[in-house]
């Protein structure tokens, strides 16, 4: 278990994800020695040198720095952005990176207090297949999507993104790679929407989409690019996100529906379950013991093929089918192992 802070942004850059991003490697592993030798970041992030693991200390790290970048305050980090453009290596963002903490200290010691909160729009790659299987198993019944840990309820959005060549509005400013594999989508029909989060996000606020952009890393074009193709897709079509824990807000949605409805409810979450307390996960899994249920969720321990998007059928197999697998933010998917 990691105890110092340079220790916790070692191991976080141990990550298979942050393993790929050359930027998170730059400056997780800079900060990490800068610390040790009592530099800069010692006056950053020494209020928050006992929060817990599960608050992600360095990706409210990596946000701060972002923002800054984002709004213009940090003109000589920006050249290592992808994000925004910048050209330079973003292998080499480290000494711009605490030119930025030196110049700057008070507003990134403040912004990396916030909480890291994420909406990944590259999900709904892995949650469209499952929401295809519904439909097909349905009978091409509406669906009624529900999603609890809905963040800026972006995902509930999934018609109207553009899937590769194969699903969505061709005109659509969030394009996602299509899912690769033989997806018949034909009778999916979302008629209706709504999802919850213990802290939702609200799309039209521009502070939310500061928070939202600046959270993902800054050399993961695609990434920023979807996500602000989606925000724009919010622009014109809003899913109000209610402020409620995922049991509350479950036992009062799912109250109300009845036999005589025609639309099919389905309830849908992608990175939710480790951030809910084990009993209200359990109040969960009974609560929608009765309907269809998809989870993109990371298995507990390490699992090679990525994350299981699983399928749970009304009363069946409390284990769920595994449809596909994907990674932390969604593509590329790869067709889980048949029986
Ligand atoms: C990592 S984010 C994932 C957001 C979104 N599902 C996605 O895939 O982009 C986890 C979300 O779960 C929310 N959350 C955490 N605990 C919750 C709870 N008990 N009930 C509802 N939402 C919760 C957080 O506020 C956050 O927005």
């Amino acid at each position: 278990m990691p105890s110092t802070v340079a220790e916790v942004f070692r191991e976080h850059a141990d990550h298979p994800a942050e393993r790929g991003s050359p930027l998170m490697q730059a400056l997780l592993l800079g900060a990490a020695e800068d610390w040790d030798a009592d530099g800069i970041t010692r006056a950053v992030l020494d209020p928050y040198a006992d929060d817990p693991p599960g608050s992600a200390l360095p990706l409210r790290f990596a946000a701060a720095l972002h923002r800054l970048v984002l709004t213009g305050q940090a003109a000589e980090l920006a050249a290592h952005y992808p994000t925004v453009g910048g050209t330079e290596a973003p292998e080499l963002a480290w000494h711009p990176a605490r030119r930025v903490l030196e110049r700057e200290t008070d507003q990134v010691r403040e912004l990396t207090g916030l909480p890291c909160q994420t909406n990944e729009v590259g999900r709904t790659v892995p949650l469209l297949v499952g929401l295809a299987e519904v439909a097909h198993r349905t009978g091409g019944r509406p669906l009624r999507l529900l999603e609890i840990g809905a963040s800026a309820g972006l995902n509930l959005l999934v018609d109207r993104f553009r899937f590769g060549d194969v699903r969505g509005p061709p005109d659509s400013p969030c394009r996602l790679p299509a899912p690769g594999l033989d997806l018949d989508t034909t009778g999916l029909r979302i008629a209706e929407r709504a999802g919850c989060d213990r802290a939702p996000l609200d799309p039209g606020d521009e502070e939310a989409r500061l928070r939202l952009t600046a959270s993902v890393w800054g050399d993961q074009v695609d990434r920023f690019r979807r996500l602000r193709g989606a925000l724009a897709v919010a622009e014109s079509y809003r899913v109000p996100v209610e402020p409620a824990g995922a049991a509350e807000w479950l036992t009062h949605r799912l109250a109300a529906t009845h036999t005589q409805d025609t639309a099919v409810p389905v309830v849908w979450h992608s990175i939710v379950r480790s951030y809910v307390d084990p009993g209200e996960w359990q109040q969960v899994e009974e609560l929608t013991a009765g309907v269809w249920r998809l989870s993109y969720e990371p298995d507990p321990g390490p699992n090679p093929r990525g994350v299981p998007l699983r399928l749970f059928c009304p009363g069946t197999d409390p284990g769920g089918e595994v449809l596909v697998h994907g990674t932390g933010h969604g593509p590329p998917l790869s067709p889980a192992a048949r029986p």
